[in-house]
């Protein structure tokens, strides 16, 4: 198979990495990718939203699979535009149509789409400036802390959380006068939830599904879950409380509904659901639904995949994904990212980095890099993701950190303490 890949991030190299390793693929094409997926595959310089480009590279180069790895395409469309266009719908297209992409790009229908299907989340309702004062007074019925979150695409900023009432009413008004564009003009209020966080992931063909292995992501900036909310700075899986009868919850309480409510919807689904989850008790809520991977997750969720990717992606192209194999390994993963000091405030690009070649015992899948005179540079935020397997997490953590040792850009900044928490969990 011709393959296409969209996107840029750690998560499109650890994609390419998968995809090579498929018995099915003849030639990888990742737009526009970056220095890491360039080891697996032909970096082509198209942007993710270049639908025409996207177009016409696949017909040059007889493309039969586009696996979208960002959520941004999908959400302006880009499955709907192969299947509309009589040049490009043999092309087999792994990701959501561009409404059910709206359980990404619009908190507001995803919310609706979960009460009307009997999906557990937390209680919420939706306002914009035409009602604000309602929205006033649904704040005083809810009890502390807030949870504000911008209706469409924010770059993962979307959300605010406020520790008072008052504090809460003077960011509603923020948002709705457009604190994030467009993105807050309709604002969802929601409970917070206590418990405990877990991403998982579902593939799924519309009809049939798989979950994948799980994983747990730390947002915040420093150790200790403390400083600004980040893209992530690491991921470890499996998440010591996803058994077998959370799992098996899961299943019949969030992922079957939400297929049988694609269905009823009449949605085309064929693509990832990526669940964020709160465990509360033993009962998982959804916070959120993203219609891709996540990253940092899928460096730690693909190393423990037993599965060929390409194998499996056919199948949710043809309705056979039942018929797939999709298994987990029994190990351990677990990924920490090095960041440019400062982010996700202010920081500085360009970067020389130095001794990925001396790594031997971690994967490194590249975020934010570029080769500029031949040198490898920094580019983003998010820089590098080093991640290792091992029999416990434990041992993988030992391997990342010592790898990580190896490894040198100015201003390099990483979390010392991923996966800390799960280690004492399970103590
Ligand atoms: P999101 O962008 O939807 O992933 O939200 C960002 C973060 O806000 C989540 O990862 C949670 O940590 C937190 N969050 C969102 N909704 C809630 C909620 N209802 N209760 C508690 N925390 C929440
Ligand atoms: N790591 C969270 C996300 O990809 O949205």
């Amino acid at each position: 198979m011709n393959v296409l890949l969209l996107g840029s991030g750690g998560r499109e190299h650890a994609f390419a990495w998968k995809i090579a390793q498929s018995k099915k693929l003849k030639n990888l094409y990742i737009a526009p990718g970056n220095p890491g997926t360039a080891l697996f595959g032909q970096n082509v310089n198209i942007g993710v939203n270049d639908f025409e480009k996207i177009k016409n590279f696949c017909i040059e180069k007889a493309i039969n699979m586009l696996v979208v790895g960002t959520e941004e395409p999908l959400v302006n469309g880009i499955y709907d535009f192969f299947a509309n266009s009589e040049q490009l719908k043999h092309i087999y297209v792994t990701g959501a149509s561009a409404r059910g992409a709206m359980l990404e790009g619009s908190k507001d229908f995803a919310k609706e789409f979960m009460l009307k299907y009997n999906i557990p989340t937390a209680r919420y309702k939706t306002f914009t400036l035409a009602n604000i004062d309602k929205g006033f007074e649904f704040l005083e019925t809810l009890n502390a802390p807030f949870v504000l979150k911008a209706d469409g695409l924010a770059a993962g900023k979307g959300v605010v959380i406020c520790e008072t009432v008052d504090t809460a009413k003077t960011t509603l008004s923020e948002m709705l006068n457009g604190k994030f564009g467009a993105a807050s003009r309709k604002v969802v209020i929601e409970e917070f939830l206590n418990g405990i966080e877990v991403s998982m992931f579902v593939l799924t063909d519309g009809v049939s599904y798989k979950l994948l292995p799980e994983a747990k992501d730390y947002k915040r900036a420093a150790d200790g879950d403390k400083g600004a909310n980040t893209g992530g700075m690491g991921a470890v899986s499996p998440v010591y409380f996803v058994d077998d009868t959370f799992r098996q919850k899961v299943c019949s309480k969030i992922i079957e509904p939400t297929i049988a409510g694609l269905q009823a919807e009449k949605i085309d689904y064929r693509g990832f659901i990526f669940l964020g989850l709160m465990n509360n008790c033993g009962e998982p809520y959804v916070i959120e639904y993203n219609v891709r991977m996540g990253d940092p997750e899928t460096e730690v969720v693909f190393p423990r995949l037993d599965a060929d990717l390409l194998d499996l992606f056919e199948g949710v192209a043809t309705k056979t994904l039942n018929s797939k194999k999709c298994e987990t390994y029994a190990n351990a993963a677990v990924t920490v990212i090095c960041v440019s000091g400062g982010y996700p405030d202010a920081y500085k690009k360009g970067m020389e980095i130095s001794g990925i070649e001396n790594v031997d015992e971690s994967i490194v899948f590249h975020a934010g890099t570029t080769i500029c005179d031949n040198k490898l540079q920094t580019s983003g935020g998010r820089v590098l993701a080093i991640t290792s397997l091992d029999d416990t997490i434990e041992n993988a953590l030992k391997k990342s950190y010592k790898s990580i040792e190896k490894i040198e850009f100015r201003d390099m900044y990483f979390r010392k303490d991923i996966g800390q928490d799960i280690l004492n969990g399970k103590k």
